[in-house]
């Protein structure tokens, strides 16, 4: 029995000696001193070892255990980080060849975007502001002034949570930004200067142009004596920021039951090698409704409001020319831009 701890000994020693690299350590510590190992398989023989020798055999396969610990730890301290080029190996590695490039993360395209914006209108004193994107049907439509007939609260363009029919303010998936107008209102005393991007949800079937998610920009400035001249100050320098100084604006008369009177955003910007006319969103003065539902008083306080779409400004920006790009991540797309 005791020649056995003496056998292993010889054994573990003479493989310790070969040892060379990393790998061969650990195969080595795994067959002598892993849990299955040989110096454990020792311990689990000391129940059949005759009585007279037990506190013997058990001192020296103790003693051994001890050794080998100590022989590993030698070995791997003298192994180093035993990396490759130290290795046997070291001969056939080319150092002279060129390295793997590590390759970057990078910010998505719509994150860009987004921080350019907050920039632009950080520039001319908006402040940021957020809002939640599940919403009830109160903040979303009822406070915009936008009545229960109106077509843009139908269920079937909407993602409801609750049955729209049972609750009284039932909650959905925000459809619009002009969400937060009606929260920032809520909680702060006139004047606002603020933008709020973030996303927005609609059941639309998916292609090039339409997706079931996407990002706007609302803008919000509320304050004594603001008028439609300081609207479009505002828009044609967001426009000359974002796309340049030959960027130009219209507002072309639309309706909103938020706004009056409300337009529709055009940018001429240079789209490849011309200039073209793309409408990015909406915008008007706010209308005294909206300021009854948060409590300001309408014979007081005057604003104008915007809200546009980031997938559009980004989709022209960087000539993307399909939405489901934006959302499929296949990093050969994103790493163009
Ligand atoms: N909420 C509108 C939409 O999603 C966009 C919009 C239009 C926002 C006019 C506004 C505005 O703040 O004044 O279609």
């Amino acid at each position: 029995m005791l020649e056995q701890i003496e056998q292993l000994d010889i054994q573990s020693a003479a493989d310790l000696d070969a040892v060379t690299t990393a790998d061969e350590l650990e195969q080595f510590r795994i067959k002598y001193l892993g849990t299955k190992g040989a110096v454990k398989g020792l311990m689990g023989l000391l129940k059949d070892v005759p009585k007279e020798i037990k506190p013997q055999f058990g001192q020296q396969a103790n003693a051994l255990r001890q050794k080998l610990q100590a022989a590993f730890d030698e070995k791997k301290k003298s192994l180093g980080d035993a990396s490759p080029a130290k290795s046997k190996k070291a001969s056939q590695i080319d150092v002279t060849e060129p390295g793997l490039p590590a390759s970057l993360g990078r910010e998505h395209v719509i994150t860009q975007t987004i921080d350019e914006l907050l920039e632009v209108f950080g520039r001319m004193g908006f402040d940021a502001v957020t809002g939640p994107e599940v919403e009830d049907e109160y903040h979303n439509f009822v406070a915009l002034n936008i009545p229960k007939q109106h077509p843009a609260r139908d269920p079937l363009d909407n993602f409801y949570l609750d049955d729209p029919y049972q609750s009284d303010n039932p909650h959905l998936l925000r459809s619009q930004t002009s969400t937060v107008q009606i929260r920032t209102m809520e909680n702060t005393e006139p004047p606002v200067r603020v933008v709020s991007i973030g996303r927005v949800y609609r059941p639309d079937e998916h292609d090039a142009t339409h997706y079931s998610m996407f990002h706007q920009i609302e803008g919000l400035y509320v304050d004594k004596k603001v008028n439609m001249v300081d609207l479009k100050t505002t828009l044609v320098q967001f426009a000359k920021a974002m796309f340049g100084e030959d960027a130009e604006i219209d507002l072309v008369p639309s309706y909103f039951p938020f706004t009056e009177p409300s337009a529709e955003l055009y940018i001429k910007m240079q789209i490849r090698d011309k200039m073209e006319w793309i409408e990015i969103g909406g915008c008007g003065m706010v209308d005294p409704n909206v300021f009854k539902a948060v409590g300001y008083d309408p014979e007081e306080w005057t604003g104008f409001a915007f809200g546009l779409g980031i997938e559009r400004i980004a989709m022209r920006k960087y000539g993307i020319t399909d939405i489901r790009w934006l959302f499929e991540n296949d990093t050969r797309f994103l790493k163009q831009l």
